[in-house]
Order: C-alpha cells, then structure tokens, then sequence
C-alpha cells in the first residue's frame, strides 16, 4: 500500500474500460478491484501496476452476491482505510433486438447492469470516507437510445434515475455521480471512423477522457446527483 495515495474501488476493474481506468488511475490512487472471474493469470499484470492493491471476485450472476459483497469488505475492512471513491464499472453491453426479446436474457441484463450496481452500492457506501463519491458508469445513450440495444439503454436510463435519489439520502457524508459517456473504447465489430463522424467532435472519446471525469468528480466537494454527459456532443445529433 502506497500510504500518499488514497483508496478507490473499481467494480468491474478487469476488463477493457475497467482494465484501462485501473492502469489509469493506479499512479495516482491505491486500488480495490473487483472482476466477474477469477484473478488467476493477472498477476503480472496486476504486479505492473505498481501500487496498493486488493482484489475480489464479484459475479453478478451469483446467488448471494450481495452478502458476498459485505463480507469481502468486512474481511478486507480492518487492513483497509476508506474509499475516497468508488466507480461502478461493470456492466453488459447487450444486443437485445426489439422482437426477440425473452425473460432470461433481459433479467440477466437487469442483474448485471442494475441490480449488481445498486448491491455494489449498498456495500461500499458505508466504506466511503467522509465527502467521498459513489460513481456509476451509464452511457450516453439514455439521451438518444441505441435501436439495437434499447433494453440495455433502459438499464442505464434505470440507474441514471437512482442517481438524485441515492444522492440525497446519502447527503451530506457522501456523494453520487453518474457519467454518460459515449464511445470511449470502441467494442469489438464497431466502425470507429463511423462513430467519429456521428459525433460533433469528430472523434470518439477515450478512456482517458473518461477518467478525467471520475477524478473531477471525486475532487469536487460540492457535486452530487447530477449525471455528467461525456460523449463530444454525440447525443445532440449532427
Ligand atoms: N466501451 C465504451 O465505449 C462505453 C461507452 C459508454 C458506456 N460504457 C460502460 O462502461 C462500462 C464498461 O464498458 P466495457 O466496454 O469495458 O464493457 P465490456 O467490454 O462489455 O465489459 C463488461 C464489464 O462488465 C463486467 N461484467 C460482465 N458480466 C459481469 C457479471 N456477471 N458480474 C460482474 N461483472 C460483470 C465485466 O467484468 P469482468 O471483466 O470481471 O468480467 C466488465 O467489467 C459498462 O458499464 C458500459 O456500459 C462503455
């Protein structure tokens, strides 16, 4: 443990925009990291990070996640200070076209990206220093929808909306922001040159944008409940 540096918690700190906010962020902060899957085969790469570090294995399709939460927390608690952050980063970009959607697929789609936020919330918030931010990662998309993913668009618009409501119950010790970015790390099978001129800017984001946000808002003592729009003017149309 680096003793200058604080604590943040990355939930679904392993892959893609996760794995990238880690190598981020890891000069800067000590770092909780939570994957779906086990850690095994990441030591190397969790070793280059070169600061504090713990790890949990947090699948949201686990019965008893919840509990499982609490208790990882209660058993790192006592070798742990607080979080001065916690970024929720987990979630499931699925293609759910309207037509064939079916009951498993969309509860799935509920518990990883709305239920698991909201466990992952419940557990870390009272592990949250004093001032300090609970984060979660939306999409821009619960702005101008994405045709082909509108469940998953309905999930993020979801948990946009717990955004004021958490906030104020957990005011004035604690703060909540949301963040709607856009492209930020183009998925597989995407035309990013398509994806650069749909947007004002004329580019897509990258991560670095995008944890540009999360310290701006883990800095500023006088946010919360708001959702921050990160997209180059994606949402608002050519
Ligand atoms: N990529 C973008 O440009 C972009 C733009 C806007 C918003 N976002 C949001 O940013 C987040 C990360 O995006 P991404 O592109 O990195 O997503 P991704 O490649 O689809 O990765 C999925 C993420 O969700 C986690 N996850 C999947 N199933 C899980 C489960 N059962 N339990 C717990 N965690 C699970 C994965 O964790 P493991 O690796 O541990 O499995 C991973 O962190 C998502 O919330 C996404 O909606 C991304």
């Amino acid at each position: 443990m680096d003793g200058e540096k604080d604590w943040w918690a990355l939930v679904g700190g392993r892959s893609r925009v996760g794995r990238r906010l880690a190598e981020i962020l890891a000069p800067r902060h000590n770092l909780l990291l939570t994957s779906a899957r086990p850690w095994a085969g990441e030591e190397a790469w969790l070793e280059g990070l070169s600061t504090g570090l713990r790890t949990c294995c947090w699948d949201a399709e686990a019965p008893e996640i919840g509990p499982t939460m609490m208790a990882d927390l209660d058993t790192l608690g006592p070798g742990l200070p607080k979080f001065a952050s916690a970024v929720v980063v987990a979630g499931d970009f699925a293609v759910q076209p309207f037509g064939v959607w079916e009951a498993a697929g969309l509860e799935r789609l509920w518990r990883i990206n709305l239920s698991f936020p909201m466990l992952a919330a419940q557990a870390l918030a009272p592990r949250l220093e004093a001032g300090g931010s609970l984060q979660f990662l939306l999409d821009a998309a619960i702005h101008r929808p994405f045709p082909s993913r509108l469940p998953y668009t309905a999930s993020k618009a979801a948990l946009a909306a717990l955004v004021p409501g958490l906030a104020k119950a957990l005011a004035p010790d604690l703060r909540v922001v949301g963040h709607a970015p856009g492209t930020v790390l183009v998925a597989p099978g995407e035309d990013e040159a398509a994806l650069a001129r749909a947007t004002p800017l004329g580019r897509v984001g990258s991560v670095e944008d995008l944890a540009r946000a999360l310290e701006y808002a883990a800095a500023s003592p006088y946010l919360t409940g708001e959702v921050l729009t990160l997209d180059g003017g994606w949402h608002l149309g050519l």
